[in-house]
């Protein structure tokens, strides 16, 4: 469907570089083809990934410059592309979208396989803040790690955007959950569920830690590296930072994955099911403007925070 032009704001990235790079633009709306929907965006998150693309450290190149940042979103569907789909305007969706596009808008293009119906108990904030984090820490447990009920798995980095996910799905799916955070978020990674909160500041997680089934990983270097001995035989190390080495999985008679997380309606569905089932909590350390997208990503980047930093992008959510 051919839709008047109109224009939006979008955050982009001209150049690669540090926060100053991001620049507010006004863009044509994109325009939705085949089984796509443009989404009015209602709040988008704010990723590790972002930052890493605006410095120019993944995935995105040159050539693909003017990008717009962004990978997920919570808003209400504005217009249907052109193949019959069982959506209708106003519907409100949440999604994580393929790199070729961006969230950092008031509209963005989203395929029918990258959205789920929004979970309803929550706001459009705390939806923007699930499906990246939530998918990669489901897809990392399930998928990759193939975690059990009665297992026991390690997740590195439980209090921040996709470790206080999975340290909920975990538990969710009947698992003992040992996690590491600071000092100052064991409480919480405590109230999220974990049985054994371990300050990796203070202490050595190898010293308290045994019998793993599964290590997630969320950190990588050091504590990648010291964790292949926390692993029971045939356990497995997942990392979310590249393929750990096969040859130290070997060493310890383990094994190992890394991954990429990819859009999944049907995962993403179960996530906000069990969000409105009272199963998962959704935690936002702190919102941003659009225009404040840059100090949004240096905080997430250099602060200290605690589950998920969100852009709202709507007046009202
Ligand atoms: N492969 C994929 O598809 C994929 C998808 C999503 C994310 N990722 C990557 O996975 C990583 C985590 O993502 P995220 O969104 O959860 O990031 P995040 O929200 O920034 O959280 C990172 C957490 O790690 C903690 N941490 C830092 N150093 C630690 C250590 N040595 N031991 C234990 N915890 C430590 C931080 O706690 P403090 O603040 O207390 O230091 C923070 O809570 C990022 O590097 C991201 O790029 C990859």
């Amino acid at each position: 469907m051919e839709i008047a032009m109109t224009t939006m704001k979008a955050v982009r990235i001209h150049r690669f570089g540090g926060p100053e790079v991001l620049m507010l633009d006004d863009v044509p709306w994109p325009q939705p083809k085949d089984d796509e929907v443009l989404v009015r965006v209602h709040a988008a998150s704010v990723n590790p990934v972002d930052y890493k693309i605006r410095a120019g450290s993944y995935t995105v190149k040159d050539d693909q410059l003017p990008y717009t940042l962004g990978r997920d979103l919570s808003g209400t569907v504005e217009l249907l592309g052109t193949r019959a789909h069982t959506l209708k305007v106003g519907d409100p969706i949440f999604a994580f979208i393929g790199v070729d596009r961006g969230t950092y808008a008031e509209y963005a293009v989203v395929k029918a396989m990258e959205m789920a119906a929004k979970p309803e108990t929550i706001d459009h904030v705390q939806a923007a803040a699930v499906p990246l984090a939530g998918l990669t820490a489901w897809q990392g447990l399930f998928d990759h790690g193939q975690l059990q009920a009665g297992q026991r798995v390690l997740v590195h980095g439980g209090a921040g955007g996709v470790g206080h996910f999975a340290i909920q799905f975990a538990k969710a799916k009947g698992a003992t959950v040992l996690t590491t955070a600071s000092g100052t978020d064991l409480d919480f990674v405590r109230e999220l569920g974990a049985d054994e909160a371990i300050d990796y500041k203070a202490d050595r997680f190898e010293d308290r830690a045994r019998d793993i089934d599964v290590v997630f990983d969320l950190v990588a270097g050091e504590t990648q590296d010291r964790s292949w001995s926390v692993l029971k035989e045939g356990g497995i190390l997942v990392s979310t930072l590249g393929a750990p080495p096969a040859e130290k999985a070997e060493q310890h008679k383990v094994r190992a994955a890394g991954y990429r997380a990819r859009p999944n309606p049907a995962q993403l569905s179960e996530i906000g099911q069990l969000i409105d089932g009272g199963q998962v909590q959704v935690a936002v350390a702190r919102t941003f403007a659009l225009a404040d997208a840059g100090a949004a990503q240096t905080y997430l980047e250099q602060e200290h925070v605690r589950g998920k930093v969100v852009l709202q992008v709507a007046d009202k959510t």
